[in-house]
């Protein structure tokens, strides 16, 4: 699995504890930035490029982080096919694979803690997508986004 990740200044402490429990899992990543929490960075411009990664298939899932996690997923969720989700529990990072086959992973570097987020982390990427009546779902914001963004 391949996984893209960014995060802004606010996010970026917590980002660095995601990176050391995907290498202590050997999982392939690659970090879009930002690359300290001295200088800020607009988020819209940390979320895009994971987006995008996600979308085209460069990556299977993507990870994101700012300060409420609130601008990235904003920002993350004007991309087509993207379903990134803001979790702060792992009932929340479980459900949104299940239920919304949930393709990005958002936290709030603000908000959880390193412990809870490497909890909420290790859930989101074990879990897999439950099908059935939530495929249907999911077929409906597909449509919203054809008729609203053309594809
Ligand atoms: C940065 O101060 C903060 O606004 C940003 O990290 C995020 O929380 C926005 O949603």
């Amino acid at each position: 699995m391949k996984i893209a990740l960014a995060s802004d200044h606010a996010g970026y402490v917590l980002k660095e504890e995601v990176k050391r429990y995907l290498t202590e899992k050997n999982l392939d990543y690659q970090d879009f930035g930002t690359d300290c929490a001295d200088i800020p960075v607009d988020y819209p411009d940390m979320a895009l490029p994971v987006a995008e990664g996600v979308k085209n298939g460069e990556f299977d899932r993507g990870i994101l982080l700012c300060g409420t996690g609130i601008g990235v997923a904003i920002a993350a969720n004007k991309v087509p096919g993207i379903r990134a989700a803001l979790c702060h529990d792992t009932f929340t990072a479980r459900s949104c694979r299940e239920h919304n086959d949930a393709n990005l992973l958002v936290l709030g570097g603000r908000v959880v803690g390193p412990g809870l987020a490497i909890d909420i982390v290790d859930v989101w990427l074990k879990t897999g997508f439950a099908g059935g009546r939530h495929a249907r779902r999911l077929a409906k914001i597909q449509e919203i986004e054809r008729k609203y963004c053309g594809q």
